[in-house]
């Protein structure tokens, strides 16, 4: 990762609204740069550095935690009613804050489907599902919060411990061909560094408030589960015809099938000049074997 004389450091103090899969990640990743980092989660953490957000029960932090944040990452999905939970329970304290940056993590869903063509951040969003109008609804209300916001649209998130890998060990693994079907897809090391790489090269990028970040090599499920069998040593199973496979699957696995887009990161990766640790799905799942 390219980074020039260090703009984030122990100055700076990360509040981490969503601590999941990719908040976890980041907050592990900003602490060894030195800066303070107090994240979320719905329930209690042994963590001394995590405190309790619920907007669906109406749970708020103690303001002490906003005291001196400078950085603030949601990392939080709409809520069922589709209005953003951070937006809605904790907008004016944002506000009354001297935030330098905030990051809201999206999602790719919002281009809709594509029928495999190529999208960017200059196409004009149009959301196929209802969750996908929802999300575009809580960017549009992010941007317009008046917070020095910038969105990231992610397409599906794979780690270690969050992998095709873990969907075999489980046996939840479906093999399911559709012809030219194909998926975008991001390794959550990328997500993380892609975005201190912004924040460490502030000054001398042009700021785009939106911005995908995807890996260069959209491809079908099936390419991706018979490079995880090789890897395990073992046989995949046989495929089955989407339209078999249709009727067990869940309506949300399903919707997942309905759209068909390759997410560009040209925007992230030549403009910008981000250079991705995992440029595809091979180099990043093998850094999932070696870590699961
Ligand atoms: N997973 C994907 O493949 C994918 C793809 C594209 C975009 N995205 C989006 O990218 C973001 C991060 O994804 P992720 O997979 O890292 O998320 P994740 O692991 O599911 O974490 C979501 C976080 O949000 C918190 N949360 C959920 N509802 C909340 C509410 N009403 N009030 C307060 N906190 C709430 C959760 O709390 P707990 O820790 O208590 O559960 C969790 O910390 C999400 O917005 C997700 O929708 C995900």
């Amino acid at each position: 990762m390219k980074i020039s004389a260090s703009l984030l450091n122990k100055k700076n103090k990360f509040l981490i609204l969503g601590c999941g899969f990719t908040g976890s990640f980041f907050a592990k990743t900003v602490r060894q740069l030195g800066c303070t980092v107090v994240t979320s989660s719905r329930s209690k953490k042994k963590d001394p550095d995590s405190f309790v957000f619920n907007s669906e029960s109406e749970v708020i932090p103690n303001k002490k935690i906003f005291d001196g944040v400078t950085h603030v990452l949601s990392c939080i999905p709409p809520d069922k009613c589709g209005n953003d939970p951070v937006l809605g329970s904790l907008k004016d304290k944002l506000k009354s804050l001297s935030l330098e940056w905030v990051g809201y993590l999206s999602t790719t869903g919002v281009y809709g489907n594509t029928k495999g063509d190529w999208v960017s951040e200059i196409n004009e969003p149009n959301p196929y599902q209802k969750r996908s109008h929802k999300r575009l609804n809580c960017e549009k209300e992010w941007i317009e919060s008046g917070l020095p916001v910038q969105i990231f649209r992610l397409p599906g998130i794979y780690g270690p411990g969050r992998s095709t890998f873990e969907a075999i060990k489980n046996k939840k693994i479906r093999v399911i061909s559709k012809k030219n079907q194909v998926f975008s897809r991001i390794h959550v090391a990328d997500i993380t560094n892609a975005i201190i790489y912004l924040l460490q090269n502030k000054n001398s990028l042009k700021f785009r408030q939106v911005i995908n970040i995807a890996d260069d090599e959209p491809c079908s499920q099936i390419e991706v589960i018979q490079y995880c069998y090789n890897l395990l040593g073992l046989t995949m199973p046989k495929p089955i015809l989407f339209e078999d496979a249709k009727k067990e699957l869940t309506p949300i696995a399903q919707s997942f099938w309905m759209e068909n887009r390759r997410v560009s990161n040209k925007l992230l990766c030549e403009t910008l000049g981000y250079k991705l640790i995992y440029k595809n799905y091979r180099t990043g799942l093998k850094n999932c074997y070696l870590n699961s």
